[in-house]
């Protein structure tokens, strides 16, 4: 880490991105890293988090547990358990009453969702995959400072290669 400075986000997006900008294919995650999910679970864990329909529907086992899981959707028929509803990304942020909250994906939601956000958490994957069918936005990165970084080598349990990178939008 190179901590630079303590910085406490309000509304962060947190995403895991090939080094292509990927983050999805055929409605499913780009591989199985059990620190990123380790590292997801320590940041999200006791706050909101929202994310799109179809991101839900990914969920293997539905609403992540110790979260204000808040699902995007559309549709007036909508039933997710252990889940709050939002027809609009407004309506979404009303139901968090506390900072931070945390936008989890998928590409539409973050696509939506960037330009309220103060903080990016990024998974950067040292690995480009095929078949990519979703990406993250892309940022600008001179209005963004990289204030932590962690780097993690491939081994047993890691096929690729991946680092922590945490972003602050510059002059807040
Ligand atoms: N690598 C990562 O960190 C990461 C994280 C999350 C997801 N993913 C991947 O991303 C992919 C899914 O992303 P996606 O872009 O296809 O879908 P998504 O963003 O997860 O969900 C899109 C759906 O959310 C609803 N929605 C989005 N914006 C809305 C708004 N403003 N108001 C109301 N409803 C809204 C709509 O649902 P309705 O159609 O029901 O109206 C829309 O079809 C999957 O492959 C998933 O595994 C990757």
């Amino acid at each position: 880490m190179t901590g630079a400075r303590i910085h406490t986000p309000r509304v962060a997006l947190i995403a895991a991105l090939d080094q292509q900008d990927g983050i999805g294919r055929n409605g499913g995650l780009l591989c199985h890293l059990p620190g990123d999910l380790k590292h997801f679970k320590e940041i999200t864990t006791g706050h909101c988090i929202v994310m799109g329909r179809k991101t839900y529907e990914s969920l293997p086992k539905g609403a992540l547990p110790h979260r204000t899981n808040i699902v995007l959707t559309s549709s007036n028929a909508a039933n997710f358990p252990g889940c709050i509803i939002a027809r609009s990304l407004n309506e979404a942020l009303s139901h968090c009453k506390k900072d931070p909250l945390f936008i989890i994906g998928g590409g539409e939601v973050y696509r939506a969702s960037l330009h309220l956000a103060d903080t990016l958490y990024i998974t950067r994957i040292h690995h480009t995959f095929e078949g990519v069918d979703t990406f993250f936005p892309a940022f600008d990165p001179a209005e963004w400072e990289l204030v932590e970084e962690e780097h993690r080598e491939k081994d047993a349990n890691h096929r690729y290669g991946f680092s922590f990178l945490t972003y602050a939008r510059k002059d807040q």
